[in-house]
């Protein structure tokens, strides 16, 4: 865990410029030994500290910070309610708990900094502080988890509009919920499910989106991954998070009504892989060759394999081109 003063540390240093020790515990009303210490843990956020004699200590770029009022002012009147946190565990595992309290639909957290963020098939997901879009959505269906097998597929075209709002050209999509660009990762969703069989259900909708990746952040990425920056996007995270949640306020209740299949040609159309020679590898450690035909209403895949059409939910299957 980090301390407050640490926060309120990066936050003087954020603006890329040096700044002495004596100045900042002033500044922060506190001693310097305090800041010295602030400034020692500052390193596990991710961000790269220089210590320059006579001059102080000044990051290796600035921060962009999120920015609630210009989040919540672009998005105007809607269902969300923006919790920014400094440091939290995982959204995800921040906003389940919230739900198992009764909170409501449309509570969302972001954090500046995600500690130890989860990916699907029980991986890590890294990033650093400022680095990343990091966010979970609590929204509750009256259905049971059964007809929320397209959620992460619809939520995944929401992400696509999003970055291209933003001004990323040639997003693609990889089944069943990766965000890619120049066929690189860009963006990944973890939807966790909780509920009875028949509903209602409560599903933790966590995005994530690289910013800046650092070298360290991207050394601990097990798979080829890019960031915004190298897309060209110049917007700041609180813009990004804007479009996020303004196309999830569109394409969340229209899933709840519809289902998947509203989106489902616009999603092939965004599918890096359609019509693509791929293996599927499945939970118990099988591989599955055949050609993708495309994905049907209710979020599968479906795939020409040597014994036919088959079809494939999300959930473990990862996806690889043959
Ligand atoms: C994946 O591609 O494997 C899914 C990545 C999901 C990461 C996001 S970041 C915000 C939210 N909180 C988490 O712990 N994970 C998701």
């Amino acid at each position: 865990m980090l301390s407050p003063l640490t926060f309120s540390v990066l936050r003087l240093l954020g603006d890329g410029e040096f700044h002495s020790g004596e100045d900042m515990a002033r500044a922060l009303n506190t001693k310097r030994a305090n800041v010295w210490h602030a400034l020692k843990n500052a390193e596990q956020t991710g961000v790269t500290l220089f210590r320059v004699r006579g001059r102080g200590y000044c990051l290796a770029g600035p921060i962009d910070w999120l920015n609630r009022d210009v989040v919540m002012s672009a998005l105007g009147d809607c269902v969300f309610r923006l919790r920014i946190l400094d440091s939290v565990d995982s959204t995800n595992e921040w906003v389940m708990r919230h739900a198992r309290e009764g909170a409501h639909t449309g509570l969302v957290a972001a954090a500046e900094w995600q500690r130890e963020g989860r990916g699907r098939l029980g991986r890590a997901w890294h990033s650093a502080l400022g680095g990343a879009i990091t966010f979970s959505v609590l929204w509750r269906f009256p259905e049971g988890a059964g007809s929320l097998a397209g959620l992460s597929l619809a939520v995944s075209v929401a992400v696509a509009r999003a970055l291209a709002r933003a001004g990323v050209r040639k997003v693609s999509l990889k089944w069943p919920n990766d965000v890619l660009w120049r066929h690189r990762k860009l963006a990944g969703t973890l939807i966790e499910i909780s509920g009875d069989a028949l509903g209602p259900t409560t599903a933790v909708i966590g995005i994530g989106v690289n910013v800046k990746l650092d070298p360290r952040t991207k050394a601990a990425i097990d798979q080829a991954a890019c960031d915004l920056a190298e897309t060209g996007c110049a917007a700041s995270r609180s813009d990004v998070l804007a479009h996020l949640l303004a196309e999830l306020a569109q394409i969340l209740p229209a899933f709840s009504a519809c289902g998947f299949a509203p989106f489902a040609a616009e999603w092939q159309r965004l599918h890096a892989y359609h019509e693509k020679n791929v293996t599927l590898k499945m939970p118990d450690g099988a591989n599955v060759a055949g050609k993708i035909a495309g994905t049907a209403g209710d979020g599968s895949l479906m795939l020409k394999t040597r014994s036919g059409m088959r079809r494939f939910y999300g959930g473990e299957i990862s996806l690889r081109r043959a």
